[in-house]
Parts: C-alpha cells; structure tokens; sequence
C-alpha cells in the first residue's frame, strides 16, 4: 500500500506531468452585497486550490468582481452615485469576503481595471479580424437581471402577463444596431468537442442539458449594446459597448496577462484547468465562451463544473424573502472551518443544497465535535499524560494496526480521485470512515486499560493513533485550515512537513506534544434561540 503511494508520488514528481494548475470562480456582479451562495462557489475552488498547492501544484486562484453591464449601471443609479464609485464600494465587499473566509486567491481581478480592457479590446479585435463579428441590428428579448439574451420560444408568460425567461427574470424589447458574434458556426465544433472531452463539463447531468441546448440550434450572438454607457467601448466604434458577458468571461484571460501570450502567467497557467461557475451560468461558460475561443484560435479551458444552488430553510435565497445570509453572521456564530466543512459535505457537489440551522448544528456537534474533535482530544490526552507528553515509541504492528494504518495512509489518492471530480462530500464520506474506524479502534485497543496491563502495547495503539491524527490533519487542510494548522501544531509537527509529500515520512517517537486543547467544541443552542 505505502509502497504503491511512493510509486506514485515519484510518477508525479518525475515531471510527466503539466504541474500547474489555474482555477477560477464566477466573477460577481456588484449589484449586490455577497451571500452565501456566493461565498460557496468560491470556496469551492479555494480548497481545490489548496489542494493541489499542497499536492505540490504551481497554483493560480483568481476571483474578483463582474463590474459592467446594464443592472450594475441601473443599480448605481438607483443608489445615487456615479457606477463607479458604486462599483469600487460593493467590489470591496467582495474582496473582503475572500479575507473572513479565508479564500487563498492569487489574484481578485475587477473589469474596470486598464489591464482588463486591453484584453476585452484585443479579444474582439481577434475576432472581428477573423470575420467572426459582423454588424447588424438586434431585436429581441433581453433580461437585464440575467444580462441575456432569449428567443420568444424560450419565454412564458408571469401573473400579470409579462414575458419571463426560463431563470424568472422578466424580459424586455430591445431593437437597436448590435455586433453579431458568428455563434452559429459553432454548432459541429461545440458538439464535438463535447463528444471528444466528456469530462469538459460537469456534472454529467449538466454536459447533457448542454448538449440538447446546443442541438437545438445556435443563432449568431448580439454582442454590443448602445442604449446605456457603462462597459468596455468596442474598438473603431464608440457608439457601441460590448457585451457584459464577452466582456466577463474574457477575465479568466487577463489575469494571465493576455494579449500578452508570450508573459511568463499566460505560459504557465493558459488553458486554465477548471472554471467553477454556478449551474444559471453555465450556457455562458460552456457553449459562449469555448465559442469565442475557438473563434479567436486560443486554447480551451480543460473543464466547465457547475454547482448547485442554496436555498435558505426551503426557500430560494432573495431580497424579497429577506432570507439573505450574510456569510460574516454564520461564520460568527459558528465558526468559519464549521461552515466550510459543512457546505461541502453536506450536499453533493452539483446538487442544490438547502441551508438549515439543524443541518448546520448536527454537523458540528456530530461530524466534528464527536468524531474527529473526540478522536484527537482522547488521543492527545492520553499521550499528554501516559507517554510524558512524547509521541510514544511502537512495537511490532499487529493486524489491527495494519489495517488502520493502511486506510489513513490510501486516503491521500482517495480525496484526489474524489477533488480531481470535484466529488467534495465523496472526499470528505472517506476521511470520516477512516475516522469512524480510529475511534472504534480506540475503544476496541481501550489504551486506558493496556496503561495498567502492557505499557509498550499502550504505546503502540497511541502511536498508530496519533500517526493517523497527523495524516488526517494534512489531508483536511484544504477544507479546514485554521483548525487543521491547530491540530497539527498540537502534534508540534514543524510547518514545513506538512505538505502531501511528507504524509509518507511517519511521525517521529518522542517528539515533545503541547497540552491538548478542544479544537471543536459542541454548539449548545441558548435556551429560546
Ligand atoms: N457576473 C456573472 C458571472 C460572470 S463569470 C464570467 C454572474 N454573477 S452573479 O453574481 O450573479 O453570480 C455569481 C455566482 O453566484 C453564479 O455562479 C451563481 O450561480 C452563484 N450564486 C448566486 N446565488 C446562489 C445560490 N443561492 N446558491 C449557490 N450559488 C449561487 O452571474
């Protein structure tokens, strides 16, 4: 087992492999102050990133803030400034999302930045070159909400006898001169390369919604506006500006410096490994965006994964409901790894997911306080206080120490097969069966007991506990890292051994231990809350 794991660290290290690794979320509209769903797509990517950082992955995180377009120009106005300050004060609550809830992000890319029009600018340019831009007129449907486009065929009719898109959002006429983007040249090629790269989108489920949309005909794209102000002007044509989502999606480009191809980031990380985006986004991630790049002779992103959706004790999360959580209130109240850990092992990625105050708690007090809070305080403790605070020396192992032993250490490519699907809860399922079988191993062995009776036996049955402890504690970093940074400093494990590849080197015996302190407590709901 140990010996197939060593196999493949070395396989991996040898350099046979692309070692870097670009992940990016959503941009997000600064129409609106942050909310949880938001806070979980983001989180999503920042513990594959840390992931693979710790799998020894050169790694770039990129998130930031989608500040052009219609809605945003409406909501300024609606707040009484001019969009840009608006922007510069709901962008800052974004970026100070990413500092409360600890997201490792590389960079936090705004669209109103000089570096980001010069790529939009370039983009288009490319395409209209490449005769893939024609200008024309558009008149049609378009939601401001969803900043998309809809045919009549799309549309159903509200109580009042508005037109609504398939998302909800109503719909207005628009007729007025628009760039065209050739979408519908695209149709072979987006269909094979579905076919060819079935792991380009996912979930499954998601690649086949993809996949009839894109069957049931492209038509060319509208990809200027000119009844409103506030985006990127289209090159050679002030009277038009471009299309917040050709504008949107070309970020995940200017981050690695693009229109430079030749700067050191573009080479390192261009085609991006995974572009994490919401499943109401989808249609623009996984049939526009390849479009345009496959339009302007540019690699492909590797894969399109779409999350699921939160909805608040039943119901979707809105304004009007006044359901909105603010991610700071329940990271308050619970603790940040405790809502990192529950949003992602509580529903299956790609599903949607419903936020509730008793799903919450009984991760905490089950998951976490009971086993893995449980598990390395029984265990601390008693090396605390049995092995004079020193990691215990170990005998011959037996069978039973084998058999635990080799489930901690086939975890580490467990959670890659599970992290590389962006199977999260699968993942984590695995690290708490192996916790599950520590426990039942502590009362099986009963340490205590063997304390009166066989002292060396004592000693093994805490060593192969607190060697477990430590592989446990590296493994879950991703997921929760200040608590994990705890455990392993319990353990006095210096912070330089406690990357993927020092999982294989075992914990050393008589390494001095601190006090143990309780790194979980149970949450005790006050009386009348
Ligand atoms: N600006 C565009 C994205 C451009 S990417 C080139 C946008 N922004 S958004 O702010 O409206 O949404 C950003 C992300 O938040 C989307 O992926 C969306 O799915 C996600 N979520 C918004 N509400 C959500 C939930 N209730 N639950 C989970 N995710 C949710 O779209």
């Amino acid at each position: 087992m140990l010996f197939g794991a060593l196999c493949y660290q070395e396989f991996i290290m040898s350099g046979s492999e692309n070692r870097s690794f670009y992940i990016t979320t959503p941009i997000y509209y600064v129409n609106d102050k942050p909310h949880i769903g938001h806070a979980y797509c983001t989180l999503a990517c920042d513990v594959l990133a840390r992931f693979k950082r710790l799998d020894g992955y050169n790694v770039k995180f990129l998130t930031g803030t989608d500040e052009h377009g219609q809605k945003v120009e409406a909501s300024a106005e609606k707040a009484g400034i001019d969009p840009q300050a608006f922007t510069d004060q709901v962008s800052q609550k974004f970026r100070d999302l990413t500092e409360v809830c600890n997201f490792s992000n590389d960079d936090f890319i705004r669209t109103t930045e000089e570096r980001h029009k010069k790529a939009c600018q370039k983009i288009w340019q490319v395409l209209e070159d490449k005769g893939y831009i024609y200008l024309g007129s558009y008149a049609g449907w378009y939601a401001v909400r969803d900043e998309a486009f809809y045919t009549e065929t799309e549309l159903t009719k509200g109580p009042n006898g508005e037109k609504i898109a398939p998302t909800g959002a109503e719909v207005e006429w628009v007729e007025e001169p628009s760039y065209f983007f050739k979408l519908s040249a695209f149709e072979d090629k987006l269909l094979e390369l579905y076919e060819n790269d079935p792991s380009f989108v996912g979930p499954d489920s998601r690649r086949n919604e993809v996949i009839s949309f894109v069957k049931g005909g492209l038509r060319d794209l509208s990809v200027s506006r000119t009844t409103f102000k506030w985006g990127v002007q289209v090159p050679g044509n002030d009277e038009h500006i471009m299309y917040v989502w050709l504008d949107a999606l070309t970020n995940y480009l200017t981050a690695v410096g693009y229109p430079d191809e030749e700067s050191e980031d573009y080479k390192e990380f261009w085609p991006a490994n995974v572009h994490m985006v919401g499943k109401d986004i989808l249609r623009f991630h996984a049939i526009y965006w390849p479009a345009f790049l496959m339009a302007a002779d540019l690699p492909l992103p590797k894969r399109i994964y779409a999350t699921g959706w939160w909805t608040i004790e039943g119901q979707k999360i809105s304004k009007s409901v006044g359901n909105v959580i603010d991610p700071l209130s329940i990271i308050e109240e619970y603790g940040l790894d405790q809502v990192r850990y529950f949003l992602l092992r509580e529903v299956p990625f790609g599903k949607d997911g419903d936020y509730s105050k008793r799903a919450i708690i009984s991760r905490m007090n089950g998951d976490l306080a009971n086993d893995i809070g449980n598990l390395s305080q029984r265990v601390l403790s008693m090396v605390f206080k049995n092995c004079e605070g020193k990691i215990p020396e170990h005998g011959e192992f037996t069978d039973a120490d084998k058999v635990l032993l080799d489930s901690v250490s086939s975890l580490h490519q467990k959670l890659r097969n599970e992290f590389d699907k962006q199977s999260f809860h699968k993942g984590l399922e695995s690290v708490w069966e192996v916790i599950s079988a520590a426990n039942k191993y502590v009362d099986e062995q009963a340490p205590w007991a063997l304390r009166k009776t066989d002292l060396p036996r004592m000693g093994t049955v805490l060593y192969v506990l607190s060697e477990s402890i430590r592989q446990i504690a590296i493994l879950l970093q991703p997921v929760m890292p200040q608590s994990m940074e705890r455990m392993l400093d319990q353990l006095n494990l210096p912070a330089d051994v406690r990357q993927f590849s020092d999982l294989t080197t075992p914990l050393a015996s008589g390494l001095p231990i601190d006090k143990p302190q309780g790194i979980f407590p149970r949450y005790v709901e006050e009386e009348g809350a």
